[in-house]
């Protein structure tokens, strides 16, 4: 295995070398480092770095998230974090990780129970990745650790896995914050995901003074917001309008979990609200966010396209259009799927940031971050 170096910002576009982000007008942007681990496409990177972050290693194992992730950000991700060596990794001061939701997700769980496969810490593969986290911040100390993962983490397996978590990561030296966070404040998506920020406990103290973000004020997101022409829906490629059988099939399906008191059917989006979450699994018929056409929604529904996909994430300033995002729509649908919405990020990044920037004030020293 090649020594875990560094990234280097060669060949990066100069898109995030522009001014530095003021998130708010007391703070300034702060120059802390961080990892990028399970990095997908980056949303942990975007949200970081609107914040004055700098990115010091990634790792990512999918080819087709690396050629996103090269794209934006000029750096090819390692590969599997298990062939890397913790030693290798750069010192950071946070660490952040969206581990992969599969083995506790609820369709995840279900689709492995019904192969008779293990789900959970289980399942070999996927499962046991939380413990590769564990060692790296064993061996690298990370003052911070901003973990996310599906809402189902608290629950499943009887919520026995939650407690297995979080007690290891207490026996690390952390201290544990958790909080489900719906990101539809920031992005016209509902779309809830676990938060665990972590403060290493011989650094920050039993009780550091950390508060989860409030959602910002002022009029909420509305998914019409998102769409390429807001004025008018059907001003894409007609490649994004369901086929009439596939429109049959949803509608039949709908209909029939509804006969049987279900609430499974496909989501048909009030343009003036929030769509339903995004999930990787939007490219097989996109049924989840549905987008209403002709007189009264009487026309057949259309998908998102991918640069609506990428702004309903929240990927801005990465996708402006098609050409930004270099693989297929299968490939793309599936990585937005995947991904952490950056806005969230960064406004738990910033509540992170007060409490590293007050302790920095308060240390003798007067230097907290890592070099
Ligand atoms: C839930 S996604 C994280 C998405 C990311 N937060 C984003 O914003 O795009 C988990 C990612 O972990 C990657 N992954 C899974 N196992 C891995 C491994 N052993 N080494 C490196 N990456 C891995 C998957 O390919 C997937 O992209």
């Amino acid at each position: 295995m090649p020594a875990a170096t560094r990234n280097t910002p060669e060949g990066a576009t100069d898109l995030f070398r522009t001014e530095p982000f003021h998130r708010t007008g007391d703070q300034g942007p702060v120059p802390f480092t961080f990892i990028d681990l399970f990095a997908g496409i980056g949303g942990f990177r975007l949200g970081l770095q609107r914040l004055g972050g700098s990115c010091v290693f990634t790792s990512e194992w999918d080819k087709f998230s690396q050629q996103t992730y090269r794209k934006w950000f000029g750096e090819l991700p390692h590969g599997d974090i298990n062939d890397i060596d913790a030693a290798d990794i750069p010192n950071h001061d946070i660490l952040a990780a969206g581990f992969p939701c599969q083995p506790f997700s609820i369709a995840g769980v279900s689709k492995k129970r019904s192969l008779g496969m293990p789900d959970g810490f289980d399942c070999q593969k996927q499962g046991n990745l939380f413990f590769r986290i564990c060692e790296i911040v064993d061996e690298k100390r990370p003052p911070v650790l901003i973990l996310e993962n599906v809402k189902n983490l608290k629950s499943h397996d009887k919520r026995q896995t939650w407690p297995v978590i979080k007690s290891e990561l207490e026996k690390l030296d952390y201290v544990v914050y958790d909080r489900i966070i719906d990101a539809r404040h920031w992005v016209p998506q509902h779309r809830e995901r676990i938060f665990i920020v972590c403060f290493d406990r011989n650094i920050f103290g039993a009780r550091p003074d950390f508060i989860f973000p409030e959602p910002p004020g002022g009029t909420s997101p509305k998914f019409r917001d998102i769409l390429e022409d807001p004025s008018d829906v059907d001003n894409v490629d007609r490649k994004y309008i369901l086929t009439a059988h596939l429109w049959r099939y949803l509608q039949n399906y709908a209909a029939k979990h509804k006969a049987k008191g279900n609430g499974f059917g496909f989501g048909m989006t009030d343009l003036d609200g929030v769509s339903r979450t995004l999930s990787a699994r939007y490219y097989k018929d996109g049924s989840e966010v549905l987008i209403p056409r002709g007189k009264n929604g009487k026309a057949r529904p259309r998908r998102l396209t991918i640069v609506e996909a990428a702004h309903l994430m929240g990927f801005r300033e990465v996708v402006s259009q098609r050409d930004d995002v270099p693989v297929s729509d299968t490939q793309a649908y599936k990585q937005f799927g995947n991904a952490v919405v950056p806005d969230v990020v960064e406004a738990v990044a910033s509540q992170v940031l007060r409490v590293m920037v007050g302790k920095l004030a308060k240390g003798k020293k007067g230097c907290l971050l890592k070099k």
